[in-house]
């Protein structure tokens, strides 16, 4: 069963959240090794990644030895395009971190060859030796990462369709739902779930509904975030709003 946590505010829940990622990243570089960090974008982690930021500036906290593997990409959008995921990392983490350029991975949204793509993308997570804690946020569908119902607890890294609930909740960063990719490429389910550590985070009263469901529905593809009480080590970080259906 997933453990939750009800913080005062989002500001509280991420300072909570970047506590715990810097805990790991110290203990990693002591013991020489690297940390794999599994990031997700969107409204919902910006608050955590400006106390990341402010870890690094104001308390030394040094990223060189992080890697990250981001969730996910629009298809179609390349990584210079203002609303791809990986600008959006670039503007809102990476560039204000120590963090080398090639330890980031975001998924190509402009690849041809999705299939390929995909089965690289796993392998680099594999090679990087595993994710140890991976950030999430979580859609009005359920959906994790881009995994959209139905998705499957043992699916894995791919293309997906989005869906219509989604494409216009992301409208608004785009100014017209016209301009939303119907496409996108993201980690699966079983990708996620492999993570050592799962950090979710859901502010607002607009994630109540969505939240009750993820925690007290019986795990189903239907909502795929239900999957998440069947991980060893998964945390939600909520608020009072994302908290008033629980
Ligand atoms: C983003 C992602 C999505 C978002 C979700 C919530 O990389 O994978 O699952 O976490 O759509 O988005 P916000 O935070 O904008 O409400």
């Amino acid at each position: 069963m997933a453990r939750v946590v009800v913080h005062a505010d989002k500001a509280a829940a991420a300072q909570a959240v970047a506590v715990v990622i810097r805990d790991l990243v110290v203990a990693k570089a002591k013991a020489g090794q690297t940390a794999v960090l599994g990031l997700a974008t969107g409204s919902t982690p910006l608050p955590l990644y400006a106390e990341l930021i402010r870890l690094h500036r104001e308390e030394g906290l040094s990223f060189r030895n992080v890697v990250t593997f981001n969730l996910d990409e629009y298809e179609g959008l390349s990584g210079d395009h203002d609303q791809s995921y990986r600008y959006f990392m670039e503007q809102n983490l990476f560039r204000s971190l120590d963090i080398r350029p090639e330890n980031t991975h975001v998924p190509a949204g402009t690849a041809t060859d999705h299939v390929r793509t995909c089965a690289d993308y796993e392998a680099s997570i594999q090679a990087a030796g595993g994710i140890d804690l991976q950030v999430l946020g979580i859609g009005r569908t359920g959906h994790i990462g881009f995994n959209e119902p139905p998705s499957a607890r043992d699916s894995r890294t791919r293309r997906v369709h989005l869906d219509e609930v989604t494409r216009r909740d992301n409208s608004v960063f785009f100014g017209d739902l016209a301009r939303v990719p119907h496409g996108a490429l993201t980690m699966g389910v079983g990708t996620i779930m492999e993570a050592r550590q799962i950090e979710l985070l859901a502010f607002g009263s607009s994630k109540a509904e969505i939240v009750r469901r993820a925690y007290c529905e019986k795990p189903n593809a239907d909502c795929p975030a239900t999957w998440l009480q069947l991980h060893p080590a998964c945390t939600f970080h909520l608020d009072p709003l994302s908290d008033s259906e629980l």
